[in-house]
């Protein structure tokens, strides 16, 4: 059976960096993150006797290591199945990957649910969630709708992303600044292995289960303000770990940097946006509806702002009818 998906990618307000458990991608911490509407990856997965091996095409994508993590997955999905078909999957991101606006996020939830789908297994949202955090963690959030926390849990089934609110509950909007079109040299998964090199990552830790639950107070309350402080503060405490990790890790380039200020002058001159970033140049500001217009327009004046995504909140990863093949 042929099965698509389309999912949207997730920017997290509060972080996943640092794994407790790498084989099983439990994280050391929880996270919350919203799913984003102009940032998604669809895919078409079919199981089939007539395919003599896997036959995997992401966007054009010919790096071995990241077919290989592809079939790893299909592998997991075979087993809860008890299928051993060959698999063809295309997939195709309708932005740019490997430039920190987490394709694994959106990648890894469309595969899940096309290829659960094309096994006719019938699986919960939790269940979806779960298996989908094993091919990359953040993809655990692209599953459930809206506005949603990845619960810190330490066994793998305590270990899922679960909807705080839906995608109507809050019309904030993300900005997305891609900065220019180099890939990122250090994997996020890499970068997240020496994230306990950094003097400053057990202080993290110690104080990130309040910093969780302050933002879910905030978010509750749409309280733009606070918010958006918390967010932007929490990037900056997420990428000093990186910064101060062995060996170093800066994903920023001096676009990013140059947007990072920008967004601190339009602040003062009263378009209150704050600002994200993840593993990668490209920046995601955070505004209110009413200001999303303005600061696009702001920042495709940016010198090294290339392109500019507008993102409203969006529901998690669903199945299609429009196959790729
Ligand atoms: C900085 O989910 O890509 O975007 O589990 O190793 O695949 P793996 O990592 P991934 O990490 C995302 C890290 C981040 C922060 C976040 O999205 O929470």
């Amino acid at each position: 059976m042929k099965a698509t998906a389309i999912a949207p990618s997730n920017i997290a307000f509060i972080k996943y960096w640092g794994k407790k458990d790498d084989e099983l991608r439990l994280p050391t911490n929880g996270s919350i993150s919203m799913n984003l509407s102009g940032l998604t990856t669809t895919t078409t997965v079919e199981f089939s006797l007539d395919y003599k091996k896997d036959l995997i095409e992401i966007d054009g994508n010919k790096n071995k290591k990241e077919i290989d993590r592809v079939i790893k997955h299909l592998d997991r999905i075979r087993n809860i199945a008890g299928i051993d078909k060959k698999a063809k999957v295309v997939s195709k991101n309708n932005f740019p990957s490997g430039t920190g606006l987490s394709a694994s996020a959106s990648g890894f939830a469309a595969l899940t649910v096309a290829a659960v789908s094309a096994a006719d297994l019938k699986l919960t949202e939790k269940e979806l969630s779960i298996l989908a955090r094993f091919g990359s963690g953040s993809a655990c959030r692209s599953i459930p709708d809206g506005f949603v926390e990845w619960l810190d849990g330490d066994t793998s089934d305590e270990s899922c992303a679960v909807s705080l609110h839906e995608a109507n509950w809050w019309d904030i909007v993300d900005v997305v600044a891609i900065v220019n079109l180099g890939k990122k040299d250090v994997p996020t998964t890499k970068g997240m292995e020496i994230a306990g090199s950094s003097p400053f990552f057990q202080a993290r830790l110690s104080s990130i289960d309040n910093k969780i639950k302050i933002a879910k107070k905030v978010l509750e309350k749409k309280d733009f303000t606070r918010f958006g402080k918390l967010l932007e503060s929490e990037a900056l405490e997420m990428h000093a770990i990186a910064i101060t990790s062995s060996p170093s890790l800066i994903y920023w380039t001096s676009g990013t940097l140059g947007v990072m200020k920008q967004v601190k002058m339009w602040r003062k001159a009263g378009f209150e946006s704050y600002f994200t970033i993840n593993t990668g140049q490209d920046i995601h500001i955070i505004c209110q509806k009413h200001d999303a217009i303005k600061i696009s327009n702001l920042l495709k004046n940016q010198k090294d702002v290339r392109d500019v995504i507008i993102n409203m909140p969006s529901n998690g990863a669903r199945l299609v009818n429009n196959h790729l093949f």
